[in-house]
């Protein structure tokens, strides 16, 4: 795909960080990775030219641009914003060797079924933080008349009746499985109910882009939306932008929190981070916000106070900024407990921010943090996305040299990201291993 280069091998690089260091100004984050990626699957009921704006420069989307063109559609970068024409595209079927390479490439799997009633897309495998399955989207299709089989490792889905609008109840409110139902649904012929939805925001940019389709969808964002189907021939290319990444403004307002700041995230809603809002003010820090910008800072002279946290589905605290949080916590006065209820094995984080000399112990799906006086700096590996953005992090405060190898785990979500932190004042570079 041109304009795009994710078989750079980003593992030949490390990141070193020379600690303490503090941060301070603001950045500018880029579009959500979680949202950027299924818009991209979505703009396949279009079956025209759609352009994607404020798009992150990351691997997975290179991924995702991989998958739409093996279906046959064009997507051609251009800086933020990608041009994604899925008129020319003539195929159903997703290959192993992509949705190994990025799960979220099961996403497709809704709009194949929408726009050709039918599809034939690799099972994903799990990844480090869980078993991953997809029995909810399964489900949340077949009752939408979807029929599948297994063939090989390869899911094939059909359609012989056609989709029918059905009211569904999620057994857990699953981001991919709402997501794909409602690319699926919105082609239904009559009214779909999908109950215990997930709520979060990037359900409702999804949700924004396939209304700018001519789809007619609402209440996304809450536990219950609803769609009213229209032809396939009903929806058109759109241009959309995608909202800002949350996550990423979450990591870096965590590292104001750690090292006093004041740092401001530009480019965000202050709505999608109210629960990390709330507990970076339970642990003492300023938090003031704008209409697209959100500002932290702390003295460092006072330390952070501990706090519990429990990761749940939007509007709870996110799972995806566990291990940032995790790390906040072991230098916090006191004993902080952490429970990940979203993912069976999002803990890896912690057995490298002991090498680093933090006090944690895991019971379950339990930490029990206890705040210590400093970390040191160490040689340490990435195990997933959001766990090697934060021993980045924790290179910040950490006394010394802090190495952080394996960086291809944070090019998967996270653009530029030594250059943001250097930006802030970081002495952070990133050089080949
Ligand atoms: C999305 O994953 C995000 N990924 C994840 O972000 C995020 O952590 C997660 O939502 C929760 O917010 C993308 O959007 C690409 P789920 P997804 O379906 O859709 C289980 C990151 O770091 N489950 O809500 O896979 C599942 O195993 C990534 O950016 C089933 O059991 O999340 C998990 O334990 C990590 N059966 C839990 O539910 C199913 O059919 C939540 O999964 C579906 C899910």
């Amino acid at each position: 795909m041109r304009g795009f280069s994710y078989n750079r091998d980003m593992s030949e690089e490390v990141i070193i960080v020379k600690g303490p260091t503090a941060l301070q100004g603001s950045v500018r984050v880029s579009g959500a990775k979680n949202s950027a990626l299924k818009l991209m699957a979505a703009a396949l009921l279009g079956q025209g030219a759609s352009t994607i704006r404020n798009v992150p420069l990351i691997s997975d989307i290179d991924i995702m641009g991989e998958v739409l063109q093996r279906l046959g559609a064009s997507v051609v970068r251009d800086g933020h914003d990608l041009l994604v024409d899925t008129a020319p595209v003539d195929s159903c079927e997703t290959p192993y060797e992509l949705v190994t390479k990025m799960r979220a490439s099961i996403s497709v799997l809704g709009p194949l079924i929408g726009r050709f009633g039918e599809a034939r897309v690799a099972m994903p495998g799990g990844c480090q933080i869980g078993a991953r399955k997809i029995d909810m989207h399964l489900v949340g299709l077949e009752a939408l008349g979807v029929k599948f089989s297994v063939d090989h490792g390869v899911l094939v889905a059909t359609t012989p009746e056609g989709l029918r609008g059905t009211q569904v109840t999620l057994e857990f409110p699953s981001v991919g499985a709402t997501e794909n139902m409602l690319m699926a649904a919105v082609v239904a012929e009559g009214e779909t109910l999908i109950e215990n939805a997930a709520c979060e925001p990037e359900i409702i940019d999804l949700a924004n882009m396939l209304n700018a389709m001519g789809a007619q969808v609402s209440g996304a964002g809450t536990p219950n939306i609803g769609v009213q189907g229209v032809p396939l021939s009903d929806l058109h290319p759109c241009a959309h932008t995608t909202v800002g990444d949350r996550i990423e403004a979450g990591t870096f307002l965590t590292g104001g929190a750690l090292t006093g700041g004041p740092v401001r995230v530009e480019g965000i809603d202050p709505s999608f981070l109210r629960m990390a809002i709330m507990k970076l003010q339970q642990m003492g820090c300023t938090v003031s916000t704008g209409e697209d910008w959100v500002s932290v800072e702390r003295d460092p002279e006072v330390p952070l106070s501990c706090t519990d946290i429990q990761t749940l589905p939007h509007p709870g605290f996110p799972t995806d900024l566990q291990a940032q949080f995790m790390l906040l916590a072991s230098l916090a006065e006191g004993i902080s407990v952490i429970t990940e209820n979203v993912f069976e094995n999002r803990f890896m984080f912690a057995s490298e921010l002991m090498r680093m000399g933090a006090d944690i112990t895991l019971d379950d799906h339990h930490a029990l943090v206890r705040g210590v006086e400093g970390l040191q700096g160490a040689p340490v590996s990435s195990t997933d996305l959001r766990a090697g953005a934060a021993l980045v992090l924790a290179g910040l405060v950490a006394e010394g040299e802090t190495r952080v190898h394996h960086l291809e785990h944070i090019d998967r979500g996270y653009e530029d990201y030594a250059g943001k932190l250097a930006s802030l004042g970081a002495a952070v570079v990133r050089v080949p291993a």
